[in-house]
């Protein structure tokens, strides 16, 4: 194949080695908080100063976090690969914008990011978010970060299932297969004959849907893989 279509779906995994915890390993950040209290539009209506306090230690620590040798192997695929290369990613950190990566489609949203409850509306979120912060544009008193939540729909999904239509290659890196819809992208590359192929630590809750695995840290699976396309 000359020019691939590749497309690459990160999780928490791939920015593990930059010191950012991952959801559901041992002592990750779902065995310290709850999922219901930090993640849901429920729990936000319950407790807006959890969810925001929440969401501002996350910033805070991700605003000190620098790409691993795995992000920026992603970086150097999207810039040299002839084919088109769609990074779509679960994390709401900005390490793949950090390693040089300027597409990045960001389906659970970004720390670095705020929204507008009543009209939508996004800006740049300071380091520190305050609940009932005004809205620039309405003024209302609406902000929360711009994370997708449980329940709520991922971004970006028409542009993603789009690519996956069209996908001659599906990476999966750092991520447990436990989420959907990201979950099923695996499910709609293969059926469009794409070659599928996991990098992970542990195997995910998918693995056997995928052609290929290549087990271990993403720091050194994914540059060995973007050798490997670049130089096929
Ligand atoms: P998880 O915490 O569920 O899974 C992380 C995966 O990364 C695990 O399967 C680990 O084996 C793997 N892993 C850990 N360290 C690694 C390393 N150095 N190299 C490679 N793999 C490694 O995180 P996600 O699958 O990203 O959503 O979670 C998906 C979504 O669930 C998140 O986006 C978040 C969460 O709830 C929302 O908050 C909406």
């Amino acid at each position: 194949m000359t020019h691939p279509n590749i497309v690459i779906l990160t999780g928490a995994g791939i920015s593990a080695e930059s010191g950012l915890g991952t959801f559901r390993d041992e002592g990750g950040l779902w065995a310290q908080h709850r999922i219901e209290d930090v993640a849901t539009p429920e729990g936000f209506a319950r407790n807006p100063q959890l969810v925001v306090d929440f969401y501002n230690a996350r910033r805070a620590q991700a605003a000190e976090a620098t790409p691993n040798p795995a992000h920026l192997a992603l970086a150097r695929l999207q810039a040299e690969h002839s084919g088109q290369v769609l990074l779509v990613t679960q994390n709401v950190d900005s390490l793949h914008e950090k390693a040089g990566s300027t597409n990045a489609v960001h389906m659970h949203g970004a720390l670095a990011s705020a929204l507008c409850a009543a009209c939508e509306v996004r800006w740049e979120a300071p380091l520190t978010m305050h609940v009932g912060e005004a809205c620039p544009s309405c003024s209302r008193p609406t902000a929360r970060p711009d994370i997708v939540w449980f329940g709520e729909i991922p971004y970006h999904m028409d542009r993603i299932e789009r690519a996956l239509m069209e996908a001659d290659i599906f990476a999966a890196i750092g991520t447990s297969g436990n989420v959907y819809p990201a979950a099923g992208f695996v499910q709609m590359a293969a059926h469009v004959g794409a070659k599928t192929v996991e990098m992970n630590l542990d195997p995910s809750a998918t693995v056997n849907l995928f052609e290929e695995v290549r087990p271990g840290k993403a720091s050194e699976t994914v540059p060995q893989w973007v050798d490997s396309l670049l130089s096929d």
